[in-house]
């Protein structure tokens, strides 16, 4: 198992929630750390508060010269490249009647078409390292939840093309993973104009009884899996999920459930 101590990691949409409680973990753990995201004064704030570990760059992933300044600050910064988390992601929902064509493609666009030209970009670097791939993948894809389509379908694909590109790239000594996270609060609902932060974590903490362990997760219960994903060094295709069971499709009427009344 590797250590993340001296690693270079890049992390995109490193400036909130999931991306950022990775950073900070990695950056406690003595790796070098560059995020970026669209809102230059957000990634300034959070590289900011992590340290001279962490560099923060306002790049948007679906344009290809942010892309490549992206993948320059992270080598220079780290002086090589160990790890590239594909994190940056976005949320669609709609009635598959309404869906509407450019949103369509623009949350295709991030979360699975620009993660993808990323990796390849990156893929020279981590050869030289026998470095590691994670791909951010969904509960989405293990539950079905109606109005999701579009969110859930660039999940399915990340999923598929880790599986792929773990095949594609392991004789370069490149693993390729994919974390599955379940409910976790962060901006992602709110950035989509979706509701507000009180709303957000309303529900998610109305979805606690959904959990076998009756809870939501952290930022940095996400961030562990993560960690391991870039350590481990004989895991590759796989996908792990870190969802408190939410993924076993309990129901929350305890006479089905057949749970003890608290
Ligand atoms: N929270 C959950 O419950 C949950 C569950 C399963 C999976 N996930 C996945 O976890 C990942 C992180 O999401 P999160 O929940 O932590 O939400 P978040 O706090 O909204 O973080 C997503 C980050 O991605 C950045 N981003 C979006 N589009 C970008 C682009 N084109 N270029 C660069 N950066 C971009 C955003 O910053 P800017 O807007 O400044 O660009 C934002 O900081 C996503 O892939 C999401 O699908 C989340």
């Amino acid at each position: 198992m590797k250590s993340l101590e001296g690693m270079s990691i890049l992390i995109t949409g490193g400036g909130s929630g999931i991306g950022l409680g990775t950073a900070q973990y990695c950056v406690n753990r003595g790796a070098k750390v560059t995020i970026c995201g669209r809102r230059a004064d957000k990634i300034e704030a959070a590289a900011a508060s992590l340290g001279s570990q962490c560099r923060g760059v306002a790049a948007d992933i679906t344009v290809a010269c942010d892309r490549e300044n992206l993948l320059a600050v992270a080598l220079e910064h780290g002086g090589q490249l160990d790890a590239l988390v594909n994190n940056a992601g976005n949320m669609y929902r709609g009635a598959i009647t309404e869906l509407d064509e450019q949103e369509l493609q623009d949350v295709f666009h991030t979360n699975v078409i620009a993660a993808m030209m990323l990796t390849g970009l990156c893929t020279p670097h981590l050869a030289e390292r026998g470095g590691a791939v994670v791909f951010v993948g969904s509960i989405h894809t293990r539950r079905a939840f109606p109005g999701a389509s579009p969110y859930a379908a660039t999940k399915a694909a990340v999923q598929g093309l880790t599986r792929v590109l773990a095949a594609e790239l392991g004789q370069q000594k490149i693993r390729v993973n994919c974390l599955l996270p379940g409910a976790v609060f962060t901006e992602i609902n709110q950035r989509a104009g979706l509701m507000d932060d009180e709303t957000a974590l309303q529900r998610l903490q109305g979805m606690s009884d959904l959990h076998a362990l009756g809870r939501i997760g952290t930022t940095e219960e996400i961030a562990e899996a993560m960690a391991y994903l870039m350590c481990a060094e004989w895991v590759t295709g796989a996908m792990i999920d870190i969802d408190g069971g939410l993924g076993l499709g309990i129901t929350a009427d305890p006479a089905i459930t057949n749970r003890k009344e608290q």
